[in-house]
């Protein structure tokens, strides 16, 4: 069982980034106008377009297949545009859409200026960006710089010779003498690789080796190189002058490294991302990304801050640095009753996340609010209910939180459809290259068995979530005309699609769209104070969010029990403004005394 729970975390660690070794409106883009006067603080913060956003992440090859190859494309993305607006979301971010040989589906960069041919041309770019501002959203592209392809030009002539121009744009170094080892000799140190084994791979052309934090071909850029980080801010203004509104900014806080790169210790090793991020000189980096790369645009940047922890958060966020407005933490995603993921969380401990949150961004740090994306497990299927009784109610549930906590919210692809984890086999049902890599580990050594691996992965694999859009009940879910998509659609396509759910007045879709209209009508939900009323009930979760006279009050049931619930601390319910069980909703309202129905979710005044 610990060897399970242990596996469960290496490869959660391969997909979320935490420790390895644990086991062996929209205008382009424009000029700020630096005179404009400082907008009025609202409850102390300064406004912005990002912070009032609702972001939708699409995952290009998942989303819509336009020319029947199997895989999603950009045409695929337009012609659905009207599907994400409706929704009533500002931002779309879109997962790499680059030129890539796809080790790790795009997050492998070939050529930072042009777009995979698989997902079609820079006209088809321009056109899908031409119709998103046209419908008044914004898109923020992914910024994956902390490595590249081993493709990238850089590293083919970086690898060519120690002398080679290119050669610093990388991190390369002697091994170490053993005449023992493959090709005699030891990786220069200990680290280990985000996608099993080493972080170093031997290159036989100059008999050194390369750094790689995460695939073999993803050998890790060399940011102390000054001609590296300009490189990175070209390419950036390269996307900004097209008009794109800011970026998604892969595992950034690995782009410092330690100097010298000494082994990890054994306590190190436990947790190989707290020292691996947040090296000496990202903090300088950052800031000077923004003053030659962003600063003259009016952005959205967010990143995906792998081995940083909320005390550390500031430091990057806090507006007055002018760093990145905000991050990704993964406390929430990590949360369950034994302290890993991907179970019924554990309620008091996924509460106390967001109210250590509260108190510790000040009103200069901005946080983002999100449960899923493309590199976790579905989110109805992970923190709700997804058997055929409670997946909608669970699924709105969770809609309800995550548009009415702190933070600017992020929606994966899919969850506004309550789509769920997809019923996983055997090892040729994935693609996943951290799956693939973690069955060589694990079961190809005899570690375990085929099936105890099987068992573990098929809960947490990113394949998940990366299973094509169910767009309706025709073959494929109308994702693609090919007679197979690149990854299976899941069979529930026929109950769970898009077509359905635009159908029907109370589907998942149109809750979320209710609710993002709501989120939207009120600068409560957005810039209000946040207060848990309850934090150590298990069952219920009820909190405030409060801006003047403008008072909310969510009372969210995460179980499938039923419950008779007092609000505490005299806290009587006003007006109902929202329930998530619509037909059935209760119209109680005016009272302390709540009768919840299983996974029911309430927004009231108060
Ligand atoms: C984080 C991305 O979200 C993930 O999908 C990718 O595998 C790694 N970074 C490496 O780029
Ligand atoms: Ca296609």
């Amino acid at each position: 069982m610990k060897n399970i729970r242990a596996l469960g975390s290496l490869i959660f660690a391969a997909l979320l980034f935490l420790s390895i070794s644990a086991i062996a409106q929209n205008q382009p883009s424009m000029q700020k106008a630096k005179s404009e006067p400082a907008a009025q603080l609202v409850n102390g913060y300064e406004p912005a377009w990002w912070k009032e956003a609702v972001v939708y992440q699409v995952y290009p090859r998942s989303f819509s297949d336009s020319n029947g190859d199997g895989i999603g494309d950009l045409n695929g993305i337009t012609k659905k545009l009207d599907y994400i607006q409706k929704l009533g979301v500002n931002v779309i971010w879109l997962s790499p859409h680059y030129d890539s040989p796809n080790a790790d589906n795009g997050y492998d960069i070939r050529d930072y200026r042009k777009v995979m041919a698989e997902f079609g041309t820079m006209a088809d770019f321009d056109r899908m960006l031409a119709a998103i501002k046209k419908r008044h959203m914004r898109l923020i592209v992914d910024l994956v710089v902390n490595h590249s392809s081993d493709e990238h030009h850089w590293f083919v002539e970086s690898r060519k010779s120690k002398d080679n121009p290119y050669r610093d744009y990388y991190i390369w170094r002697p091994g170490k003498p053993n005449p023992a080892a493959p090709n005699g000799f030891d990786p220069p140190n200990n680290y280990p690789s985000y996608f099993e084994g080493s972080a170093w791979q031997f290159d036989p052309q100059t008999k050194e080796f390369y750094l790689h934090l995460f695939a073999v071909k993803q050998p890790d850029l060399n940011w102390d190189n000054p001609k590296v980080r300009d490189e990175v801010y070209g390419l950036m203004r390269f996307w900004l002058d097209k008009g794109v509104d800011g970026f998604r900014m892969d595992v950034i806080p690995l782009i410092s490294k330690r100097p010298g790169l000494p082994d990890l210790t054994a306590e190190e090793l436990k947790d190989p991302s707290a020292v691996l991020a947040n090296g000496p000189h990202m903090h300088e980096y950052l800031q000077e990304m923004h003053s030659k790369a962003l600063a003259p645009y009016d952005t959205m940047t967010v990143g995906e801050a792998i081995g940083t922890t909320l005390a550390q958060t500031p430091a990057i966020v806090d507006d007055r640095r002018h760093e990145l407005n905000m991050i990704f933490n993964f406390d929430a995603v990590e949360t369950d009753g034994a302290g890993k993921m991907y179970h019924t969380p554990n309620l008091p401990d996924l509460k106390a996340i967001y109210t250590r949150h509260a108190q510790q961004l000040d009103k200069h740090s901005w946080d983002t609010v999100f449960l899923s994306n493309h590199d976790n497990p579905r989110l109805v299927s992970s923190f709700g209910d997804d058997s055929p009784e409670f997946r909608v109610p669970s699924a709105k549930l969770l809609e309800t939180m995550l548009l009415t906590l702190r933070g600017t919210p992020f929606i994966y692809q899919g969850d506004e459809l309550g789509m769920t984890n997809y019923p996983f086999a055997k090892l040729s049902d994935y693609d996943d290259i951290a799956i693939k890599n973690a069955y060589k580990t694990y079961v190809t050594s005899g570690k375990l068995t085929e099936p105890v691996f099987l068992g573990i992965v098929s809960r947490i694999s990113r394949d998940n979530a990366r299973t094509p859009m169910q767009w309706n009940a025709t073959s494929n879910g109308g994702f693609t005309t090919a007679a197979k998509p690149w990854l299976a659609v899941n069979p529930n396509y026929t109950t769970i699609n898009a077509a359905s759910e635009l159908a029907d007045p109370d589907s998942i879709y149109h809750y979320t769209q209710r609710m993002i209209a709501l989120r939207h009508a009120h600068k409560a939900l957005v810039y209000g104070d946040y207060l848990d009323l309850d934090p150590a009930n298990p069952q219920v979760f009820a909190y405030t969010r409060n801006l003047g006279d403008e008072r909310f009050l969510v009372v969210l049931n995460f179980s499938k029990a039923a419950i008779a619930y007092t609000l505490p601390a005299g806290i009587q319910a006003g007006d109902l403004v929202l329930s998530n069980l619509a037909g059935t909703a209760s119209t109680e309202s005016h009272t302390a005394a709540l009768n919840l129905k299983p996974w029911e979710a309430r927004v009231y005044r108060y």
